[in-house]
């Protein structure tokens, strides 16, 4: 789709200027940086950002922080993802994991600067300071102990255990819908005269989004090989970690991401404000092959 690519490319370049803005000279800690956060991925976080801006008519330009913020977010968590602690996996987006290619040291720490990066580039935001510091406490929430760090602390922990579906919905619903959420809710946030009703609908696309997102993940882990993916097939059973389709089988999964997607559609659909972008955004992540 036209308008995915102009945005892909815009946050590409964006991101780029970010990085290259902190500091002159070349490091070894800034080439394990740029090689996770400029190695493509789907940018559906930024896409995620973009779609909801032009639904409300948010300024692109207040847009581009807010995307590359949270992009940065994802890149540090999947470095550290990756990690031989975690998930212990060697291949992301079709090359070397940031560890493989520059040792554990160097990855935990272009993961930990990538994280700094991401509020210093929020802070710049050219918006209301108010707001400003809205959407850093908005972001530090989704990532940290109630959002993404937290979801990935029961996600480690739960391997090898026997978890039932509602403790599952809850670890999807941290690691991976805290940040899908945030990147619909900080562009919302950016438009304080939008109603309780409409913040509301906002929040339950963006909530069933993200819970679709992370379901078709565990799905595409065991119906795909590794090089569609570009990341190891089965990284979930090695580990032996509860998935939608382990816990409900793969159509059983199938039918639960359908149905939060249709629940997605919803919200969209009883919103006052074009929704064609998140429609089809919603549709492409039901719909992904990686
Ligand atoms: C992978 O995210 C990690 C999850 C939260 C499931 P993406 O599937 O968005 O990864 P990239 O950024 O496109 O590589
Ligand atoms: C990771 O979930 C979620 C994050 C917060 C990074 P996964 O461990 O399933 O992500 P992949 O499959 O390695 O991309
Ligand atoms: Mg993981
Ligand atoms: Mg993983
Ligand atoms: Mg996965």
């Amino acid at each position: 789709l036209s308008a995915f690519k102009k945005y892909q490319d815009r946050i590409n370049l964006f991101l780029a200027q970010q990085l290259n803005a902190c500091d002159a000279s070349d490091s070894e800690l800034k080439s394990a940086m740029a090689y996770s956060l400029m190695s493509g991925g789907k940018r559906i976080r930024p896409l995620l950002v973009y779609a909801t801006a032009e639904s409300i008519q948010c300024d692109l330009l207040i847009a581009d922080h807010i995307a590359a913020a949270i992009e940065m977010i994802h890149a540090y968590s999947l470095i550290h993802d990756d990690l031989p602690a975690m998930d212990d996996d060697d291949l992301r987006r079709g090359q070397a994991t940031n560890h493989i290619k520059f040792g554990e040291a160097t990855a935990i720490l272009a993961g930990d600067a990538l994280q700094s990066l991401a509020y210093t580039t929020l802070a710049q935001t050219p918006i209301d300071a108010q707001i400003v510091v809205d959407l850093v406490q908005t972001l530090s929430q989704q990532s940290g102990l109630l959002g993404m760090a937290g979801g990935q602390s029961l996600d480690l922990i739960s391997e090898n255990q026997t978890i039932n579906l509602q403790q599952l919905e809850t670890i999807h619903a941290a690691k991976t819908g805290a940040l899908l959420c945030a990147c619909v809710s900080m562009v919302v946030k950016t438009k304080p005269n939008l109603n309780q009703t409409e913040q509301l609908l906002f929040q339950q696309f963006a909530k069933n989004f993200g819970m679709a997102f992370q379901i078709i993940d565990d799905i595409l882990d065991v119906t795909q090989d590794t090089k569609t993916l570009g990341k190891p097939a089965n990284s979930d059973t090695k580990n032996n970690k509860a998935t939608y389709p382990s816990l409900m089988g793969i159509a059983g999964a199938k039918s639960k991401a359908t149905e939060h997607i249709n629940l997605a559609y919803q919200a969209l659909a009883d919103l006052p404000y074009p929704t064609d972008l998140l429609n089809t955004l919603a549709k492409v992540v039901l719909n992904r092959d990686h």
